[in-house]
């Protein structure tokens, strides 16, 4: 165990001990004057379009086309929420909820059909110059994500995250997308939710490319890292004086609650269960490699099971110099927490090499989706934990929201309820806490593919009618509820 880990640990302890996990204790209070707030969606769960206009297939066109359809409801991004077609009304919707920023994503493979720089799609720069131009008219600000997790199909041929190639890949098509937008785009996040990207497409197979194996998904995390490195840098080195930008990137993470805060081996568990969640992508970029804890768990585990090498890849010194400090903001996608014991474990990969086990409680109100109980305090936990461990960056909340069905239609009370327990606990960590939040993002703005959900899980402030060729879409109640938050930017104190 590291110096630094204990350290950590012994400031976690302080914290559990007197924080309270109490938010009935509403704060009226209001957001800094610059706080900005939006909506965030991603192209292969709205755009549909998936073979028109000279795009070329990726991994999520190949995944949800399967004989055996790996996908809950056997459906696909084929339509989705045709926003190819409907874009206009989506920057409508936008307009009347009146946010600051619009995040979406550009789909990789309509831009450069094969990955690669070889061929570029005209009509796909056309798509986007349109959206790009639409928003700044209604004077919506574009925050653009390069990759959402649709890879070119081309290069999943030949290995995809897991073919170190991929890195030089991903930096031509990053200087691509900075030449033809960066007039106008001044927010950019490389790569949303690497975590998932690399254990559920490779670890666990239940999204796309569907691989299972203990070893891949640290594979393609080295290479994902080398890849968000390098396009950061690129705007650094060709493209920060003449535009003027920022580029991050965007981690998900859950909070890890300790089952028994008094528990010195359970709050220990705890901290490593989110440093091998959040730490895992987000300590090579702050401080230059891997968390101590990591290379000690899985260094000693690769080996105790005969390993050749380590699962866990090294940096040499040009990588960790290339990452350490590749940052001008961290997105953070937030949306439950989890309680964490400790556990000795031999089961090879991600899971086991933790010494964890991790649970929800059943007393936490449901969503849904299996894995999203509602834990308003969790939120203000994880950005305290990011200010601590990090030193207070400049932290945008890239996602955070709740997933109803069909059933609750336009009435989404429990968004509502939702979104108010959530952000004001975002408060609290900006005024109470001292984080430094700048911005807020809602998932989503309207009700999309879901991934290997389909469409079962429905997380938009819009309902959209799937079963309508025209994909109408109505508000929630929610969409109500953030009008209004937006406007007052907080919650201004009850009338007496
Ligand atoms: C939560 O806080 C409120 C007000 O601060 C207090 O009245 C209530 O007893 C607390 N509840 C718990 C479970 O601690
Ligand atoms: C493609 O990327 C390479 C760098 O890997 C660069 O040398 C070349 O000029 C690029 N081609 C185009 C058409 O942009
Ligand atoms: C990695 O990709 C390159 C092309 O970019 C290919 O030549 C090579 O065979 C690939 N390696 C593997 C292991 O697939
Ligand atoms: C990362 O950068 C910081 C600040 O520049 C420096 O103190 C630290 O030594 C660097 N870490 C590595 C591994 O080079
Ligand atoms: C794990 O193993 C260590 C070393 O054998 C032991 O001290 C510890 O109590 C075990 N922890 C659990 C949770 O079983």
């Amino acid at each position: 165990m590291s110096p630094k880990f204990s350290m950590v640990g012994l400031v976690l302890v302080a914290l559990s001990l007197t924080s309270a996990q109490n938010d009935s204790d509403f704060l009226y209070d209001y957001f800094p004057e610059d706080f900005e707030w939006g909506f965030a969606t991603a192209s292969y769960q709205i755009e549909g379009a998936w073979n028109v206009d000279g795009k070329g297939q990726n991994i999520w066109d190949e995944f949800t086309h399967r004989n055996v359809s790996p996908i809950v409801d056997g459906s696909s991004g084929d339509v989705a929420c045709d926003s190819y077609n409907k874009y206009l009304e989506d920057v409508e919707l936008l307009k009347n909820t009146g946010v600051n920023f619009y995040r979406f994503s550009l789909s990789w493979s309509r831009l450069l059909p094969d990955g690669t720089n070889r061929t570029v799609n005209q009509r796909g720069i056309d798509y986007y110059n349109k959206l790009i131009n639409a928003l700044i008219a209604n004077g919506i600000e574009p925050m653009v994500t390069l990759y959402h997790w649709d890879l070119p199909l081309a290069l999943q041929g030949v290995g995809g995250w897991t073919n170190e190639t991929v890195v030089q890949h991903f930096e031509n098509y990053a200087r691509l997308a900075y030449s033809y937008f960066g007039d106008r785009v001044k927010q950019w996040i490389t790569l949303n939710e690497p975590f998932v990207v690399c254990q559920l497409g490779h670890g666990d197979g239940v999204h796309a490319p569907g691989h299972t194996s203990p070893v891949e998904p640290y594979l393609c995390a080295h290479n994902i890292l080398k890849s968000h490195a390098s396009a950061y840098r690129l705007y650094e080195r060709d493209f920060k004086e003449s535009q003027g930008g920022q580029v991050g990137v965007t981690l998900d993470s859950g909070w890890y609650e300790p089952e028994d805060p008094n528990n010195p081996d359970h709050v220990e568990a705890a901290e490593r269960a989110v440093l091998f969640k959040h730490g895992w992508y987000a300590f090579p970029i702050f401080f230059g490699d891997y968390p101590p804890v990591m290379r000690q768990l899985i260094d000693q585990k690769s080996e105790a099971e005969g390993l050749q090498e380590s699962r866990l890849p090294e940096f040499d010194n040009y990588w960790s110099q290339q990452l350490n400090g590749s940052y001008d903001f961290l997105g953070l996608n937030h949306y439950t927490t989890e309680l964490v014991v400790p556990e000795n474990r031999t089961d090879p990969g991600y899971s086991g090499d933790q010494n964890t086990r991790t649970y929800q409680s059943a007393e936490w109100p449901e969503s849904a989706s299996s894995w999203l109980k509602v834990v308003p305090w969790g939120f203000r936990k994880i950005m305290n934990w990011i200010k601590n461990t990090y030193g207070n960056p400049t932290l945008y909340v890239t996602e955070n929201g709740f997933s109803d069905t069909d059933a609750e239609g336009v009435n989404d009370q429990g968004r509502v309820d939702y979104y108010r327990d959530y952000t004001n606990n975002m408060l609290k960590a900006i005024k109470l806490d001292g984080c430094n939040i700048k911005k807020y993002t809602a998932w989503s703005l309207i009700d999309n593919f879901e991934w290997a959900r389909g469409y079962t899980e429905r997380f938009g402030a819009h309902f959209v009618d799937f079963n309508d060729p025209a994909r109408m879409r109505t508000p929630k109640r929610s969409q109500g509820y953030l009008k209004q938050l937006f406007a007052d930017n907080g919650f201004p104190p009850p009338k007496q």
